[in-house]
């Protein structure tokens, strides 16, 4: 079990590299499974979730190969299973991926139901609906979802809420449907385009995505291609956040700054300055932060999964911030564990009210999902004294390198095995 032991009121400065967008790798290389041919995935992150999801997809027959730590090779000419029951999946969302991607192809598919954060619930009725509405029978028996279909057939289908998931999945499995897929209210995030393109590159016609509605016109069968992940948004994002809140000066580099719009308004309305080239944007902390309310929403709007790291950041700011959270109802159990640091958080439903400026102090805390244990990396970062952060696994399924990442703009971060305890670290 690793933990991180942070010491805080380093300010960070510098530049930092940001990796291949994990959500993107996540629906990409299981994507692979609906080509027929060899796929060559550049820029993938060095995270958890692609390499446990490579184990799967060796699992299920594909031919894996890392040609470097970033570059992976994916034969997927001969699948062995398409149904696929490993531990390696139940804390996954993405598994439900393998659905959409193989279902044309094979015929039939079965994955254990996804896990992936808790949030609380979060149901998959618009993928279900949307694989129905293109002619496949759908069960769950035993947590295993299963999806059949003799031939799929292209449908309009309208998506209840504009969910990623749903999104992807039912473009995986409108590639192969017979005729034309509309789907109305489609999720926009850059993830979404970056799928359809690497699909597109494989010989499928998708038009639209990007724009909430994506037109699919079905084919026979997919080749492969060589394809580069975009950018990671929200890893681009939390390094944005922790310049920040250190009073620290960071340039961001190898982004897509149009991805970063709704985070850098905030922070520039937050008294921080901006500053942006072709790939990149610096941010440059402000003196004194101001409150900034802030709602998540679908992207182009504020990120969920950037909600945790600025409600830390709010806490720092002068004033009282109010954080609405429209994406998922249930994401502030982080805040329990920020308070232990000194935060003044009140929740009220799908509302936090932030008081600030706090000062922060370090303790043990315990992260409880990925941008939740991302927001105690931030917290501590600001922190006076010694931060201990345990369960930091949750951080490392989306979080390239990021003990190195920080400590090379200054921050005074270690990873420890419990095995190495007690450690000395200098405050
Ligand atoms: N929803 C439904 N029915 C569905 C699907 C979704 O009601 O069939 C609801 C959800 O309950 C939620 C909302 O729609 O309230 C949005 O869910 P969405 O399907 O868009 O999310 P997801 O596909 O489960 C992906 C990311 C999350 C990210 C969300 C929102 C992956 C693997 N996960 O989840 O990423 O928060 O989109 O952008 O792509 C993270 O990276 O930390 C993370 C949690």
């Amino acid at each position: 079990m690793d933990h991180f032991v942070i010491v805080g009121q380093n300010p960070l400065v510098g530049k930092v590299s940001i990796s291949g967008a994990k959500n993107a790798a996540v629906a990409i290389i299981p994507a692979t499974l609906a080509s027929n041919g060899i796929c060559i995935l550049e820029n993938l992150p060095v995270i958890e979730d692609v390499t446990n999801f490579v184990q799967v997809l060796r699992k299920m027959g594909a031919k894996c190969k890392f040609l470097d730590k970033s570059t992976l090779q994916i034969d997927t000419r001969k699948i062995s299973a398409a149904s696929i029951s490993s531990d390696l999946l139940k804390d996954m969302r993405a598994s439900y991926y393998i659905l959409g991607a193989l279902l044309g192809r094979m015929g039939h598919v079965e994955v254990p139901l996804p896990g992936g954060c808790n949030f609380g619930l979060r149901p998959i009725d618009q993928h279900i609906k949307g694989f129905e509405a293109l002619g496949a029978k759908v069960s769950i028996e035993h947590g295993t979802i299963k999806v059949c279909a003799e031939k799929l057939v292209g449908a309009n289908i309208y998506l209840d809420v504009a969910s990623v998931g749903a999104t992807i999945n039912i473009m995986l499995a409108a590639v192969y449907a017979e005729g034309v897929t509309t789907i109305e209210n489609a999720a926009k995030e850059p993830h979404i385009v970056d799928c359809a393109n690497f699909l597109n590159m494989c010989g499928a016609s998708i038009k639209g995505a990007g724009t909430d509605i994506i037109r699919i016109t079905g084919t026979n069968a997919l080749k492969g291609c060589t394809y580069t992940i975009i950018p990671d948004q929200i890893e681009a994002g939390t390094y944005m956040i922790a310049s920040a809140i250190t009073g620290g000066d960071v340039t961001v580099c190898n982004i897509i700054p149009k991805h970063m719009d709704s985070l850098t308004a905030k922070l520039a309305e937050m008294g921080c300055q901006i500053q942006e080239g072709g790939d990149w944007v610096r941010v440059t902390a402000a003196k004194q932060l101001a409150a900034a309310n802030v709602k998540t929403h679908y992207y182009p709007g504020f990120p969920t999964d950037l909600q945790p790291q600025m409600t830390t950041l709010l806490a720092r700011a002068e004033g009282t911030s109010y954080v609405t959270e429209s994406v998922f109802p249930n994401r502030f159990q982080y805040v329990e564990q920020l308070s232990r640091m000194g935060v003044k958080i009140k929740i009220d439903g799908r509302m936090a009210v932030v008081e600030g400026p706090v000062r922060l102090t370090g303790t043990e805390v315990l992260a409880t999902d990925l941008r939740a244990g991302a927001s105690l990396v931030i917290a501590a970062l600001a922190a006076t004294g010694i931060t201990k952060i345990s369960n930091i696994h949750y951080i490392d399924r989306g979080y390239e390198n990021l003990e190195q990442k920080l400590a090379a703009l200054g921050a005074n971060i270690k990873r420890i095995t419990t095995e190495d305890l007690p450690v000395a670290v200098e405050a």
